[in-house]
C-alpha cells in the first residue's frame, strides 16, 4: 500500500509567557492510502495539536511530514494552503458555515472561489449536488444554514470535505456536537466514503467512532502510547464485538 502520509520525529512546542510546553515529542508513523486512522487520548494530551500539525494547518518545530511525497519544510505557506484546499478535506466538532447562503452554496463556496473556469465550476456545482444526494440531502440544497439540524450540517460539512475529492479527509471529533443518532448517522457516512477508498484520520474521545476505525493511536502526554489494529478478518465483526475489543484495550491503558 502507498502511503499518503509520513510522519517522522515530530515535535511541536509552544511557548507561551516565556514557558516551553513540549506537546508533541518525536512522533512517527505513516498513513496508508484507503486507512481510517482514529487518534485517541486523554483530553490535553495533543490530539488536536497532532491532527493540525499533520495537516499543515500549524506549523511543526522539529521533524518532518511528507503528503503525498511533498514534505512540508520545503513548501511555501502559499503552497501549503493550496495543498490543503485542494488534496485535503476537513471537519470539526462545531462546523462553520456561513448565514444567509444555501446549503449547496457553502458546500461548493471555497472550491468554487478557487477556481476560475466556468466549466470546472459548473462540474463543481453538479459534484456538490452528486454529493448532496449521496449523503442524503439533496432535498435540503436550497434552504438556509439555520434551518437545517445539527446530523444535516454535519453531513453538508461532510460534502463540502469531499469537494475537491481529497487525498486524505481529517476530522477532529466530527461527532463531538451530536447526539447519539446523528452521530452513527454521520460515522455510517464516514465509514461508507472509507470503503469507497477516502483515507480518513480523526480524533475522537467515542469508542464507538473509533471501533470503526481499522487502527487506533493512543496518545498520552505527546507520545503515541500504543496502537491497536482491526485485523482484516475483524472487518466482518459486529460493531458491538470490535467495541467490546477496544474497550478492553483501552482499559488497559487506564482509559
Ligand atoms: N495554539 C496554542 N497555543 C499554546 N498552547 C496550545 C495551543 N494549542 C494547544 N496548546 C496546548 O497543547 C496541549 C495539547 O492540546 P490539544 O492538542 O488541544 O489536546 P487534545 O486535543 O488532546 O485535548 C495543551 O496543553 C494545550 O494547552
Ligand atoms: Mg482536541
Amino acid at each position: 500500500m502507498v502511503n499518503v502520509l509520513e510522519v517522522k520525529d515530530l515535535c511541536k512546542t509552544y511557548i507561551v509567557n516565556k514557558r516551553q510546553n513540549n506537546v508533541l515529542k518525536n512522533i512517527s508513523f505513516s498513513i496508508a492510502e484507503g486507512e481510517m486512522v482514529a487518534i485517541m487520548g486523554p483530553s490535553g494530551s495533543g490530539k488536536s495539536t497532532l491532527l493540525y500539525t499533520v495537516s499543515g494547518m500549524d506549523s511543526i518545530t522539529a521533524g518532518r511530514v511528507c503528503f503525498r511525497g511533498k514534505e512540508y519544510n520545503r513548501m511555501s505557506q502559499k503552497e501549503l494552503a493550496d495543498m490543503r484546499l485542494k488534496e485535503m478535506g476537513f471537519l470539526f466538532q462545531r462546523m462553520y458555515m456561513l448565514k444567509n447562503l444555501s446549503v449547496l452554496d457553502n458546500i461548493i463556496l471555497p472550491a468554487y472561489q478557487a477556481e476560475r473556469s466556468p466549466k470546472k465550476r459548473r462540474q463543481l456545482l453538479q459534484r456538490g449536488k452528486d454529493l448532496m444526494r449521496k449523503l442524503g440531502i439533496i432535498d435540503i440544497a436550497d434552504n438556509d444554514i439555520n434551518e437545517i439540524s445539527g446530523g444535516q450540517l454535519q453531513r453538508a460539512c461532510i460534502c463540502r470535505s469531499l469537494i475537491n475529492n481529497p487525498g486524505i479527509v481529517f476530522a477532529d471529533e466530527p461527532t463531538g456536537a451530536l447526539n447519539r443518532s446523528a452521530s452513527d448517522e454521520v460515522m455510517d457516512e464516514l465509514a461508507k466514503i472509507n470503503r469507497e477508498g477516502t483515507t480518513i484520520m480523526l480524533v475522537t474521545h467515542n469508542v464507538k467512532v473509533a471501533a470503526r476505525c481499522s487502527r487506533i493511536m493512543y496518545l498520552v502526554d505527546g507520545n503515541i502510547q500504543g496502537e491497536y489494529n482491526f485485523s482484516n478478518n475483524d472487518s466482518e465483526m459486529k460493531l458491538s464485538e470490535r467495541e467490546r475489543l477496544l474497550n478492553n484495550w483501552l482499559l488497559e491503558r487506564n482509559w
